[in-house]
């Protein structure tokens, strides 16, 4: 990881979760969060309980997010949630276009470009997913697919909205299976994604945050975590248990030098 990038470590409990589960799961993140060194930590929960993670997570250092919003502002989209709305629950970050929203909701890029605009245009921070199915890697596509996400979602953002964005690498075949990248493979394709952002935005990408997200458990943390281009990651499954949580959050740190 290169130090001048903050690690951002993030769980992503999709739908997972109950009021008095997640009341004993914060619990045990925060009590974590003396070990936690230079690393930021958020948890992105179902709207549900994002008012419950504003109360629990408000006086702590673990910031909190959503897992998709709406593009538009208001108006007539029954079952949609709005970028303000987010904000009134205190919400920091923003998951978009994770790839299970691209799969199983017909999340198209162009409905991602714009969800990453309204999240900026409401003072939250996106958490760009990328990253290419199997059927796509076997074809030698990664590259292409990959770079075209990244150029699509933020071709119209500003130098100073790419150094505020986090993007999470999320080779789909690597998500929930157990299967991840390999340090080396995930550095490559997120240098690529950094590279990808600098065409636009000059030098701004150098701050840019990009995560890895797949199958991050506390044994592969400090490999995936030990690559210079990547600076954190989007934690699935194994944000659902503060053990493991936690200890991912301690590697991000200690690769970073400063535990
Ligand atoms: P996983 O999920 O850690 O369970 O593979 C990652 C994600 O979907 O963000």
């Amino acid at each position: 990881m290169n130090s001048q990038r903050t690690p951002l470590v993030a769980g992503n409990w999709k739908m997972h979760g109950s009021l008095e589960g997640n009341t004993v799961l914060l619990a045990e993140v925060v009590k974590g969060a003396g070990l936690f060194g230079r690393a930021q930590v958020a948890v992105c929960v179902p709207f549900p309980y994002l008012a419950q993670a504003k109360s629990l997570l408000a006086a702590t250092p673990v910031r909190w997010g959503a897992q998709n919003v709406s593009e538009h502002t208001h108006g007539a989209y029954t079952g949609e949630v709005s970028c303000a709305m987010l904000k009134d629950f205190g919400c920091r970050y923003v998951i978009v276009g994770h790839s299970e929203r691209r799969q199983f909701f017909g999340e198209t890029d162009v409905w991602v470009t714009r969800k990453v605009q309204a999240a900026f245009a409401h003072g939250l921070v996106p958490i760009l997913c990328v990253g290419e199915r199997l059927e796509e890697r076997d074809a030698g596509r990664t590259d292409r697919i990959v770079t075209e996400q990244t150029e699509m979602a933020t071709g119209e953002l500003s130098s100073e909205q790419v150094v505020n964005l986090v993007v999470a690498y999320e080779p789909v075949w690597a998500i929930g299976t157990g299967r991840s990248a390999t340090g080396e493979e995930a550095n490559r394709v997120t240098g690529l994604i950094r590279r990808a952002l600098g065409r636009r935005s000059g030098g701004a990408s150098a701050q840019t945050r990009i995560l890895y997200g797949g199958s991050v458990t506390p044994d592969n943390a400090a490999e995936v975590f030990g690559q210079p281009e990547i600076d954190g990651g989007l934690i699935g499954g194994a944000s659902l248990d503060a053990g493991k949580f936690t200890a991912i959050v301690r590697a991000a740190s200690r690769e970073r030098g400063n535990l």
